[in-house]
């Protein structure tokens, strides 16, 4: 059975204390609420900033270990499924190594713990003009290093608008995973995130997402077996997920999880998400 992925992208949002602060309280809560023989394929992803990934790994390895890092704040931990939570990062440079200013490699990451990488994010492809050959060579690398990628596409309103939804998904998809091979330990995740309603508190409607998914779906057909796609490759809705709509994304066949933004902010919130997909039957 395939997994269930819950991704939180905290953006550029937390200072470091911050980052620390709210991964202790969805740790602490997520040991709570999850039995240890329950909810295996569910994988909960956290994505600080880069400049919180260590404390936020050690955060993640004390729970694992039963270590108490900060005022007992994770004691008691033994029999948790901590093992869910993974820790992801939001880019990576494509270059393996060298004279690249201002840039983080895939080995940086991996050696911090990192396990998931997002990648093409709209708002890195809106504010910093990454492009889909961008993301593409991105995918390469963090395959390389036996990391999965977060592939994320989606439209804007005005291509919506003008039918061009189908066309913009495929394109990106294509570009995306043109020259990219799938070996059978490899795994992607591909994001569709409609442009319009990330961060608006509005998600799309479903039916429209599960359309959207299709599309995906077909156009990755065109560069892997069946068999690959079934076995590893995830598709998953972003763009507004909260406690009220979760379920509703999760009910359409090929949607597989979530990336939460706004609502990963909040343990509360968070919380009440794992609390949702944690009594949905498919979990
Ligand atoms: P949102 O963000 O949940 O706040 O809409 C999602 C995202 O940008 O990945």
């Amino acid at each position: 059975m395939k997994k269930t992925y819950l991704i939180a992208n905290w953006k550029m949002q937390l200072l470091n204390k911050e980052a620390e602060d709210l991964s202790f309280e969805i740790l602490n809560k997520v040991k709570k609420i999850i039995p240890s023989t329950r909810n295996k394929n569910l994988e909960i992803i956290l994505c600080p900033s880069f400049t919180s990934i260590n404390s936020v790994n050690k955060i993640i390895q004390s729970f694992f270990k039963n270590k108490s890092l900060s005022a007992g704040a994770v004691k008691g931990s033994q029999g948790a499924k901590a093992e869910q939570v993974k820790l992801g990062a939001q880019n990576v440079f494509y270059q393996k190594k060298g004279s690249y200013t201002g840039e983080i490699s895939a080995t940086q990451l991996k050696e911090l713990g990192v396990k998931y990488i997002i990648l093409g994010h709209s708002e890195r492809r809106k504010y910093l003009n990454e492009k889909d050959e961008d993301v593409n060579k991105k995918i390469i690398i963090t395959l390389k290093n036996n990391l999965i990628p977060i592939v994320c596409v989606g439209e804007t309103l005005e291509q919506r608008q003008n039918n061009k939804t189908d066309l913009v998904l495929s394109k990106q998809i294509s570009k995306a995973v043109e020259n990219v091979k799938l070996k059978n330990n490899q795994k992607i995740i591909i994001a569709y995130e409609p442009i319009w309603v990330i961060g608006t508190g509005q998600a799309v409607n479903p039916k429209q997402a599960e359309q959207s998914t299709q599309i995906i779906y077909k156009t990755l057909q065109k560069y892997f077996t069946e068999k690959i796609i079934k076995n590893n490759i995830s598709i998953i809705y972003g763009g507004s997920v909260d406690s009220e709509n979760i379920n509703n994304f999760l009910k359409m066949d090929l949607i597989q999880g979530v990336l939460v933004g706004n609502a990963s902010l909040s343990s509360e919130k968070f919380i009440k998400i794992i609390k949702k997909i944690k009594n949905n039957k498919r979990n």
